[in-house]
């Protein structure tokens, strides 16, 4: 069976001001009636009852806005691991590989990131099961999408030879699962681009297919001291009811990494398979006003909001009516008591505001 891993403990930063430290992007309903939290779990179901409940895991902070959220969900959720800290999601995968391998068990994890948009949730599935054939070979399976821009907030893949494994009678290569010759996090803007024009990258979608002992293993040879750490952060929690939570001391010393530094930058038995599902990362506000449906100005309107003479804008009044005049390409976001205005093409730098604010605090 699989095991479904709901990474929540991101803080959306550059979705500022709607998105905060006490309400993260990801309890938000950003796209759709439900949370993309709720909507990451539903879309679970697509994939039958090859799935175990799902596991998630979040800062301690957010416990009963978590459970909360998953208690309203189709699908029955399962535990909930808590971060005394937040130490990114390296640590976070290793705590959820550690609870799944306790008693013996060794399933497959679906790390999925709780902030994503996928459109054609059929293609998500048919995606999921072909690459469990590689990871139950013992890759560490990533999912890549054929990028559209020169995105520097993604990993990027290098998709290389078909992904083979030994059988019994002899090699049997599976098509449509390629080995990863290189994976490069976050690379600066030149060298992104270079990565669109070169034509055999993938953009890495965030989510993750393996064994849970692979994992750990890798954490081990890669990062040793972050695995030893979260073994006793892991060892020692503290169970009440749903909730376990991570022991703090260990937790605390592990250093802030993310899975895609830590392990997939470095491990030499990654696969790959495409994703063509109309993915997306939620991650900015320029994205979330190109997935999101936009009137014949290319306007993305919410709330109360006048306009003469704009185009190309995302515009959401929370509380206040929002009037613009001659504007072109921008972002407005009003709240309670914050207002973001920025231009398009700069929306990744609002969690540079963000991180001035939490200086000041
Ligand atoms: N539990 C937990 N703890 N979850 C976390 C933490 C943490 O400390 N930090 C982040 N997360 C969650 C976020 O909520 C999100 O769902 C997911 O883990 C990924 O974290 P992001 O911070 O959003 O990563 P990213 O967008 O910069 O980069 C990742 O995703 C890209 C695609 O969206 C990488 O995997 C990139 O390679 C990838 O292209
Ligand atoms: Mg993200």
């Amino acid at each position: 069976s699989i095991l479904p891993i709901i990474l929540s403990g991101g803080m959306g930063d550059r979705l500022w001001p709607l998105s905060r430290q006490s309400f993260p992007k990801q309890f938000l309903s950003l796209a759709g009636e439900k949370s993309l939290l709720q909507e990451t779990v539903e879309r679970l179901s697509c994939l039958g009852d090859i799935l175990a409940p799902p596991v998630f895991v979040s800062n301690k902070e957010h416990r009963f806005l978590i459970a909360q959220q998953a208690s309203e969900c189709r699908i029955a959720p399962g535990p909930i691991l808590l971060e005394p800290v937040a130490r990114n999601t390296a640590p976070a995968v290793a705590a959820a590989a550690l609870e799944a391998t306790r008693e013996d068990h060794d399933p497959l994890l679906l790390v999925l990131p709780a902030d994503h948009i996928i459109r054609d949730t059929e293609a998500f599935a048919t995606t999921i099961e072909q690459a469990v054939q590689g990871a139950a070979a013992g890759a560490l399976m990533t999912f890549g999408v054929v990028p559209a821009y020169a995105e520097t907030g993604y990993g990027y893949i290098a998709a290389g030879k078909p992904l083979e494994r030994q059988c019994a009678g002899g090699e049997l290569v599976i098509s449509s699962l390629r080995q990863v010759e290189q994976f490069v996090e976050k690379p600066d803007q030149e060298t992104a681009e270079y990565y669109l024009t070169a034509g055999n990258y993938l953009w890495n979608s965030g989510m993750f297919l393996f064994r849970a002992s692979r994992y750990l293993d890798e954490l081990d040879t890669y990062e040793p001291e972050m695995s030893e750490l979260c073994r006793e952060a892991h060892r020692n929690a503290e169970r009440e009811r749903d909730f376990i939570h991570l022991e703090r001391n260990a937790f605390a010393q592990v250093h802030k990494e993310s899975i895609d530094y830590a392990v997939m930058e470095h491990t030499r038995t990654a696969g790959v398979v495409a994703l063509d599902a109309g993915w997306s990362d939620v991650g900015s506000w320029s994205i979330l006003h190109d997935v999101v449906n936009s009137d014949c100005d290319n306007n993305q309107l919410e709330g109360d909001v006048l306009l003469d003479d704009v185009n190309g804008s995302y515009i959401r009044a929370e509380n206040r009516m929002v009037a613009a005049v001659g504007l072109q390409d921008h972002i407005i976001v009003e709240t309670r008591d914050a207002v973001l205005v920025a231009t398009k093409d700069r929306a990744q730098d609002v969690k540079r505001i963000v991180s001035r604010l939490r200086d000041w605090q």
